[in-house]
């Protein structure tokens, strides 16, 4: 069977290795890292997401604000909340939890938020150091990723990564953070729902990555075998067996892929509670001005 990567026992690790940090910048007279999260209406998923990233301050010894908006705010309340958050000397880094009412202009509300403040690493200001190699707030989930495969020893530099879907938030910076000579180095191939030939370009990946939001997507045909298999799908499907009604579905198929990969995470436990670890890891970078100094 493969080497399962535990995305839930190395965040743990990482969160205490954070929290030390916290300590001893406390002890040398510095403030708490505080991070803000803007919550719009009751969507389950959001709701979850930014309870586990308040939960995952606590543990880190961050401070942490929620402030919460039905879904009948309007777009100008909102750029006004951010543009506050913005000039807000107490809190460190902030983000808005997507996704947004269709009222709201998602890509203007991105963009109001001060790119220093900006830990989802969603601006296009960081989006474009990212793509240039520079110093930068990088996508939570894409970094937290990379850092799985540095802490299970699997290289990627010189190897074939190929990142399933195309998406703003995961499969873009993906692409980008796995291309860059100083972090991922590998050779990346993106592929999407016009891709010809997809099951050959799968199956040619050392490292594959799937973040298309179809549950089951990757069947063991489309995976070489020894390949590394990173699933960042989390689609809640109906489960009557369940208390909640429901459970999460990877994008891979895991029962037929598992014995054909070298490496897989599962779901749940892998690749999420990385990507919330990642936003920890980013606050305390905003907080010690680490990408942007002043
Ligand atoms: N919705 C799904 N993933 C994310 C994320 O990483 N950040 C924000 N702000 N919203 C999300």
């Amino acid at each position: 069977m493969p080497t399962l990567i535990d995305g839930k026992a190395t965040a743990t690790q990482i969160k205490a290795e954070i929290a030390q940090q916290v300590e001893a910048l406390v002890a040398a007279g510095h403030k708490r890292p505080h991070l803000a999260a803007i919550l719009v209406g009751n969507d389950g998923g959001s709701e979850t997401y930014v309870r586990n990233k308040v939960l995952a301050c606590e543990a880190c010894g961050f401070e942490s604000t929620l402030i919460r908006f039905e879904d009948t705010v309007s777009e100008a309340e909102l750029l006004s909340k951010i543009d506050e958050l913005n000039h807000d000397a107490r809190i460190d880094g902030f983000i808005v939890q997507l996704p947004l009412p269709r009222h709201i202009d998602r890509q203007k509300v991105i963009e109001s938020i001060d790119h220093r403040k900006d830990v989802d690493g969603f601006h296009p200001i960081n989006v474009g150091r990212l793509a240039i190699g520079l110093p930068c707030f990088i996508s939570a989930t894409p970094l937290g990723i990379l850092t799985l495969l540095r802490r299970y020893g699997i290289t990627t530099a010189g190897r074939k990564c190929v990142v399933v879907g195309r998406s703003n938030i995961v499969g873009k910076p993906m692409v980008q953070l796995m291309l860059q000579k100083e972090h991922g180095n590998a050779t990346v191939t993106c592929v999407h729902s016009h891709t010809k030939n997809l099951t050959s370009e799968c199956r040619e990946a050392d490292i594959l990555i799937a973040a298309i939001g179809r549950p089951g997507y990757i069947t063991a045909d489309m995976v070489k075998p020894g390949a590394t298999v990173i699933d960042v799908g989390t689609t809640r499907v109906p489960d009557a067996s369940r208390p909640s009604g429901f459970r999460l579905s990877g994008d891979v198929d895991f029962e037929s892929v598992a014995p054909v990969a070298g490496a897989i995470t599962p779901v749940p436990g892998g690749v999420g509670p990385m990507t919330i670890c990642m936003l920890m890891l980013n606050t305390l970078a905003a907080a010690q001005k680490t990408y942007y100094p002043d």
